[in-house]
């Protein structure tokens, strides 16, 4: 499966259980604590608080997301890992007050084994099991869920199911808002098939995949978490994960490879430009240790910090959000300042990041129009900022050689 196919794949599934197709929201978040819409769910707050009433029980869509800053930030890992982004597409459906945890669950099952054909025995799932002073209690119902879900696959429930506390399955947007327990799909990549101890671990060769929240509490600034009037159901999948693992796999064939977004096509045109201007490949090499990276491993980093970064500038810019000195301005400009120093590394000439426009209009124009439409702002926001910083770096390099010299 394409990437397009993936996201177009999802998008039809819910349509068929009577989902209605929603467009992503801007990156310009509707919640004033955020910095950036950070999930498919921020444009349906006032849903889930009853502060209004939906217009419909059922909605899915592809969100744009940024994930830079706030409590939901991935800036430092991205590049160095082969699965965090900065911006990413959420596949997301919402039930406001309609569906439940049943629904939910055997529905996110049936889309990834028996639509996708994801191996079975390779998904584990994770279920809320609050630790000391957490809210709520064991998630009893998504634990029951799941059991009957994994014997009816002939699996065992207690080899499949994993427990978490708040800090890995209760989700909450910022530190107040609509939240609740979650229970989430990560699938083992190893090679042998025996990695479901790596679940939560932190580790590329089993990932998350797809994250059901059920949406229960508003936490409040006093600290509490007061009953929703009505439960809802909130889901968030990782397009770039889904595609890349599809990709990686050669459609869950093959798990020798080591396991990366990057590999999903929605990238190639970008690596495809980057390749063009450094006379460089990318390696689909993955750090061990960020510590200590080979030569090749570094220039992957650099491909795929590029990438991420072209891409999350240019939605934020097409959604209004322009490089500047403050909050998610400031967050902004130091994405990209961070794209051009890795940039450095691989003598790529002044002026490039900008190049990396096209590919990405190319890869996602489609689906965000909004990128066809204000292309030529993205470009030149992305040129005068690019150039002012090409300056301060220049001017910081000569003194620097001044002083080396004077100290010779
Ligand atoms: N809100 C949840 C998340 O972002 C599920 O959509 O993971």
């Amino acid at each position: 499966m394409t990437s397009a196919e993936v996201r177009q794949s999802f998008l039809d599934f819910f349509r068929s259980k009577e989902h209605e197709i929603v467009e992503s929201a801007s990156l310009m978040p509707s919640s004033p604590n955020l910095l950036f819409t950070n999930a498919g769910m921020n444009q349906f707050v006032p849903y889930f608080l009853g502060d209004r009433p939906a217009p419909f029980k059922r909605a899915a869509d592809t969100q744009k997301c940024i994930r830079a800053g706030g409590k939901h930030n991935d800036l430092e890992d991205v590049g160095f890992d082969t699965y965090h982004h900065t911006m990413f597409e959420m596949l997301g459906n919402w039930s406001f007050g309609d569906y439940f945890k049943k629904e939910a669950l055997e529905w996110s099952w049936e889309l990834l084994t028996k639509v996708w054909g994801m191996p079975a025995e390779r998904l584990h799932a994770t279920v809320y099991k609050p630790g000391a002073g957490d809210p709520a209690e064991f998630d009893q119902e998504a634990y029951d869920v799941w059991a009957a879900i994994y014997r009816a696959e002939g699996l065992d429930p207690e080899k499949q199911i994993h427990y978490g506390n708040k800090k890995d399955n209760f989700w909450m947007m910022g530190e107040t808002g609509p939240c609740g327990p979650c229970s989430e799909v990560h699938i083992d990549l190893t090679p042998d098939g025996n990695g479901g101890h790596l679940v939560n671990a932190g580790t590329p060769w089993c990932i998350e995949i797809w994250n059901d929240v059920f949406m229960q509490f508003n936490a409040t600034e006093d600290g509490r978490f007061v009953p929703l009037k009505a439960k809802h159901v909130d889901t968030g999948m990782g397009f770039e994960r889904v595609a890349g693992i599809m990709a990686t796999t050669d459609g869950f064939k093959d798990f020798t490879k080591a396991p990366s977004n990057y590999n999903a096509d929605v990238f190639a045109p970008i690596f495809a430009k980057i390749s063009e201007m450094s006379g460089k490949s990318y390696g689909r090499t993955m750090p061990e240790d960020r510590n200590n990276l080979s030569p090749e491993e570094m220039r992957d980093v650099v491909f795929r910090v590029l990438a991420d970064h072209a891409r999350a500038l240019s939605c934020a810019i097409a959604d209004g959000i322009l490089p500047g000195n403050e909050g998610r301005n400031y967050v902004l400009r130091r994405i990209l300042r961070r794209a051009i120093m890795f940039g450095r590394r691989l003598d790529l000439k002044p002026g490039f990041f900008t190049e990396l426009v096209a590919p990405v209009v190319e890869t996602l124009g489609g689906t965000f129009p909004e990128l066809v439409e204000r292309r030529e702002v993205i470009e030149k926001v992305i040129r005068s900022e690019e150039s002012a910083f090409d300056r301060t770096l220049d001017r910081g390099l000569q003194e620097f050689e001044r002083i080396v010299a004077r100290l010779g």
